[in-house]
């Protein structure tokens, strides 16, 4: 489905709800106020991309939203529940994933065993059975071997399942991590600048794979700096500038919008 396509029925759905909502959202770092202030809704479905210059507390933002850190005030409301105080493996359960700027993988570990630690999130077998090795165990580790098999499938890496994680390439890393965020099954996906460091070939699969992802009904939310890709995959546009909000809109907006090239396009 090309993008106008998406577009399209994107805005035919006006009536989807709002998955996730941040209200005054403040979060200060001793003297630097890396987020002042912010609000926003992401309404089920959409992709919400967040842009704006280096420093403008994007990761932040991402940081409070998956409860790697707590605001110091704000709302973070996820299908109307209160994520606040909530820690970030907690928010991982209730269906919120993400990727890092800086890739975290289980280096040590194989490709496959990367995305399996991802599944393990929601399985829930009695514990002893993971130490003699039990039916339940044996059940649930050939399902979890061939879900991982098919994440890997989707992001192109199960030729490189029984490699180590730190063997493979950097762009490789990134689909992995994605692949691995993915196996936690999320209803809101948050991606922290996906396509850095890769190739243009790799930055056409990674849209592609997020197309995917969104038509499978997950909502997206990504930190992005390649313009080109957040007009191409954006629903929704968050700008943010020295910590605050500067604007939100659609793509086409955003790029006409006159604070936003002087803060950045301009840039
Ligand atoms: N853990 C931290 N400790 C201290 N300062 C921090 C921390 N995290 C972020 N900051 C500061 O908060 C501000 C916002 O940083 P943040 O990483 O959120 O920006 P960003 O928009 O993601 O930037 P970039 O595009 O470079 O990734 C910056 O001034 C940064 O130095
Ligand atoms: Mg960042």
């Amino acid at each position: 489905m090309s993008s106008v396509a998406l577009q399209r029925s994107y805005s035919a759905a006006p009536q989807a709800p709002v998955l996730f909502r941040a209200d005054g959202l403040h979060k200060s770092f001793g003297g630097v106020r890396a987020v002042r202030d912010v609000s926003f809704s992401i309404v089920a479905g959409a992709v919400f991309a967040i842009i704006g210059p280096n420093g403008a507390g994007k990761s932040t933002l991402i940081n409070l939203m998956s409860g790697i850190y707590q605001p110091d005030a704000g709302m973070l409301i996820f299908d109307d529940r209160p994520l606040v105080g909530l820690p970030a493996h907690r928010r991982v359960r209730l269906g919120l994933a993400r990727t890092f700027q800086k890739i975290r993988l289980f280096k040590h570990l194989s490709v496959l065993d990367n995305v399996i630690a991802g599944l393990h999130v929601h399985h829930r077998i009695p514990a002893w059975e993971y130490v003699v090795h039990g039916p339940a165990f044996r059940r649930d580790h050939a399902r979890s071997r061939e879900e991982a098999f098919e994440l890997l499938r989707f992001v192109g890496l199960d030729q490189r399942a029984s490699i180590m994680a730190s063997s493979l390439a950097y762009g490789e890393q990134r689909m992995l991590e994605l692949a691995r965020a993915l196996a936690t099954k999320p209803r809101l996906l948050m991606v922290d600048e996906p396509a850095a460091g890769l190739n243009a070939a790799e930055v056409e699969k990674l849209l592609d794979r997020i197309r995917l992802v969104r038509k499978r009904g997950i909502t997206v939310v990504i930190v992005e700096h390649n313009m080109d890709l957040v007009m191409n995959v954006a629903d929704r546009v968050l700008v943010m500038d020295y910590g605050q909000f500067l604007f939100e809109g659609a793509p086409a907006e955003v790029q006409a919008n006159p604070a936003v090239i002087a803060a950045y396009l301009g840039a």
